[in-house]
C-alpha cells in the first residue's frame, strides 16, 4: 500500500499532467494571429468566455460601442445571461477596444451584425444570407470555429 503522502504526490502529478493536456487541446483548437503581449490575456479571456454559446466574433466587425454595452450588461444578453466578473470584463474590454473602432457621433450603436457599418465594410460586394446569424459565417469562413476569418471557402478564395 502507498502511504497517503505518496498518494497525494501521485495525484498532484496526475492533476498537473491532465491540466497540461487540457490546455494543449484548448490552444490547438484556436488558430490565432500573433498580437502584442499586452492584449494576449484579454484575447484568451474573450475566447474562454464569449465562445461557449456561439462562435467568437472577431472584434473588428462591431464598433467599440457595441462591445462596451455588451460587457457592461452581461446579465442582459440577447435574451440570455453571460456570467462575467469585473476582472474578466476589464481583461476582455482591454482587448476588444483595441481591436475595434468607435462609431461616429451621430450613429446608433448596432446590436446585430447586419446593422454594423464595420461588418459591411469588411464585406464589400459579398451578398449576405438572410437572416444573417452567427451560424452563417462558417459557410464562407470554414475555420470560423477556430477564430480564423482569413481562410475563405473555395468559392470566395479564387474570386477575391
Ligand atoms: C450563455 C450563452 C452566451 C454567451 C456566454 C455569450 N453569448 Fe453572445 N449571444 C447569445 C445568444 C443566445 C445570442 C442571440 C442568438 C445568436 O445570435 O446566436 C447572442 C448574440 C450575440 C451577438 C449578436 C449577434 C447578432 O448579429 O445578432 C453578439 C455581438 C454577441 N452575442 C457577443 C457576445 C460576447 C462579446 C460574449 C462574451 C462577453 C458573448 N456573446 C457570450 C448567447 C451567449
Ligand atoms: C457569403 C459569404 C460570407 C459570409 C456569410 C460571411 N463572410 Fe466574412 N468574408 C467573406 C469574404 C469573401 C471576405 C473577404 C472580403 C474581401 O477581402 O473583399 C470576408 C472577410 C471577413 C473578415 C475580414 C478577414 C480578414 O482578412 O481579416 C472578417 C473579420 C469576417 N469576414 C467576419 C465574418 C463573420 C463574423 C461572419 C458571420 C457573421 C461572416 N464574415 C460571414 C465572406 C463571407
Amino acid at each position: 500500500m502507498l502511504s497517503s503522502k505518496k498518494k497525494t504526490n501521485i495525484l498532484a502529478i496526475l492533476a498537473i499532467l491532465l491540466s497540461c493536456l487540457v490546455t494543449g487541446w484548448q490552444i490547438s483548437a484556436w488558430s490565432l494571429e500573433p498580437i502584442p503581449e499586452r492584449f494576449a490575456t484579454g484575447r484568451e479571456t474573450y475566447l474562454e468566455y464569449c465562445a461557449t454559446c456561439h462562435i467568437a466574433i472577431p472584434p473588428e466587425v462591431m464598433p467599440t460601442d457595441t462591445w462596451r454595452k455588451i460587457l457592461e450588461k452581461p446579465q442582459n444578453h440577447y435574451g440570455t445571461s453571460v456570467n462575467l466578473v469585473s476582472l474578466t470584463q476589464i481583461l476582455i474590454w482591454n482587448y476588444m477596444r483595441s481591436y475595434s473602432r468607435p462609431l461616429n457621433q451621430d450613429e446608433q450603436t448596432p446590436q446585430h451584425l447586419d446593422q454594423s457599418r464595420y461588418f459591411k465594410a469588411l464585406h464589400p460586394a459579398v451578398p449576405m444570407p438572410e437572416p444573417l446569424t452567427l451560424k452563417t459565417c462558417i459557410a464562407c469562413h470554414p475555420s470560423a470555429n477556430s477564430f480564423d476569418f482569413r481562410t475563405l471557402s473555395k468559392q470566395w478564395e479564387s474570386g477575391s
